[in-house]
């Protein structure tokens, strides 16, 4: 059977102090709601609906700039959990399936727990929910289960009796039935309780009344963490950090310093690549085997191929395409530019808009100057062309193969391949001149003191 995800993130989030909708506040450099939304790739869903209500517009805009297969439907008072899953209804009229409800805040769900709650769908229960063992229960809703180990009901805080409270079986939220059953059941969600809520949760109940069977899945605790504050954003942060820094090394990454270094939700990393201390990576970053990437260096949009080497202090930004072995060195900045294998820019660039070709060498504070103040122009670089210290290459140029620019020159025509260009004044030495003059000078200070 086929699954679906419906996302709940109408929510405001009054405890974040925030203008931004509680569920696009960033962890490892995506939005919650994104974390949520890969959780739901990983089940294979075919239909992604997310419920939004504050700040629908801005949701809506980073759901589907995600997905843009994502359905994006409206709940414009926020009157309970059941009540934001009823908002999904006609949105899935057309979908035959499992049904899974996911919270725009809660971005840990991992696949296999997902996968483990399809299983027990499969094995016969009708509504299956995630659970987990709390260290304390608080306000959490209780899974009360049954003598045969199947689910009761779940129980809500504010609801439940002081033995009912004494259960730290908790619900996550996360919930999965087939769509059918999910709607006829919601449909019979009353709000008779003491929040006054249509609470989602009651559907567990009124499953059982219909003689249906529920179960419980259980995961650990932090992966049901729900933020509310910012500084649970911070402990979603660091767990998140501390998972992505261990799969780098389980996978064959060494991190001199793990604590140190800083994933995106998406980066990819090899085998055998060196993360040096203080690694900064946005997102979009693939990194290939064998590469070293130096301490104190910022990533984001680029791939790195094998057996380069990065930093320390480099910056690559979005469109940097670092190929086999090239070396990006200190103080160096490269910005949608195609590095080819082999190539040198070891100290102090900007390589913006621009080719360099395989084995050139980019001598220190070279510097493409790119941009006009409207346009963005480019440079080619050719293959072993070597760039002379504090050139200024003034784009669109090009240079070409095993071409030489002397230091310093400001270059704004293209060289021809194996020219040499100079664009820079030519040297006058004026014979003894130096010493005069010092002696001049000298002599004036001697008089000046006599005065
Ligand atoms: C809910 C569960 C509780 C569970 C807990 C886990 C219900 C009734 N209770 O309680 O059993 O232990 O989550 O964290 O479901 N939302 C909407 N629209 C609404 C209401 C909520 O989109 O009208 C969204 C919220 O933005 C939030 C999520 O649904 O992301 C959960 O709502 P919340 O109010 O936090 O429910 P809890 O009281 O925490
Ligand atoms: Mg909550």
């Amino acid at each position: 059977m086929s699954n679906a995800v419906i996302i709940l993130a109408a929510g405001k989030g009054t405890r974040m102090q925030s203008d931004l909708p509680k569920v696009l506040h960033a962890v490892a450099s995506a939005p919650m709601l994104v974390h949520t939304m890969r959780s739901g790739e990983g089940i294979d869903a075919e239909r992604t609906i997310v419920v939004a209500g504050h700040g629908a517009d801005l949701v809506e805009k980073a759901a589907l700039d995600y997905n843009s297969d994502a359905q994006v439907v409206l709940q414009t008072e926020q009157l309970g959990t059941g009540h934001a899953v009823e908002q999904a209804r006609a949105a899935l009229s057309d979908f035959d399936g499992d049904v899974f409800i996911l919270y725009g805040d809660t971005p840990f769900i991992t696949h296999e727990t997902l996968q483990s709650m399809k299983d027990k769908r499969d094995s016969g229960a009708s509504v299956v929910v995630l659970g987990f063992t709390a260290a304390n229960a608080g306000g959490y809703g209780r899974l009360i289960l049954a003598d045969d180990g199947s689910l009761d009901a779940i129980v809500e805080a504010k609801d439940a009796t002081p033995e009912q409270l004494m259960v730290n079986f908790c619900n996550s939220g996360v919930i999965c039935a087939p769509r059918d059953v999910l709607f006829d059941l919601i449909a019979k969600v009353g709000n008779d309780n003491a929040n006054g809520e249509y609470y989602l949760t009651d559907i567990v109940a009124l499953a059982r009344d219909a003689g249906m069977t529920c179960a419980a899945v259980s995961c650990d605790e932090s992966e049901t963490m729900g933020v509310n504050s910012r500084v649970d954003l911070a402990v979603a942060e660091s767990t998140f950090q501390f998972n992505a820094r261990h799969a780098a090394m389980i996978n064959g990454a060494t991190l001199t310093a793990p604590e140190t270094v800083f994933f995106a939700y998406d980066t990819i990393i090899g085998r055998d690549v060196i993360v040096e201390p203080n690694v900064v990576f946005g997102p979009d970053v693939t990194i290939e085997s064998g590469a070293n990437i130096r301490a104190f260096s910022h990533l984001e949009g680029c791939h790195v191929s094998k057996d380069a080497i990065i930093g320390p202090y480099a910056r690559l930004r979005p469109g940097a395409e670092i190929g086999d072995g090239a070396k990006v060195g200190n103080f160096v900045e490269v910005k949608n530019a195609l590095v080819a294998e082999g190539a040198k820019l070891n100290h102090l660039s900007y390589i913006g808009d621009a080719e360099v070709g395989k084995d050139a060498n980019i001598g220190a504070g070279t510097i493409t100057c790119n941009y006009d103040g409207v346009f963005k122009h480019k440079t080619i670089i050719g293959e072993r062309a070597f760039i002379g210290s504090n050139s200024a290459l003034v784009a669109p140029v090009r240079i070409g193969d095993d071409a030489m620019t002397g230091s310093g020159s400001v270059i704004t025509l293209d060289v021809p391949d194996g020219d040499l260009a100079l664009g820079r004044a030519k040297q006058v030495n004026k014979v003894g001149f130096a010493l005069r003059l010092m002696n001049k000078l000298k002599a004036a200070k001697a008089a000046k003191k006599k005065d």
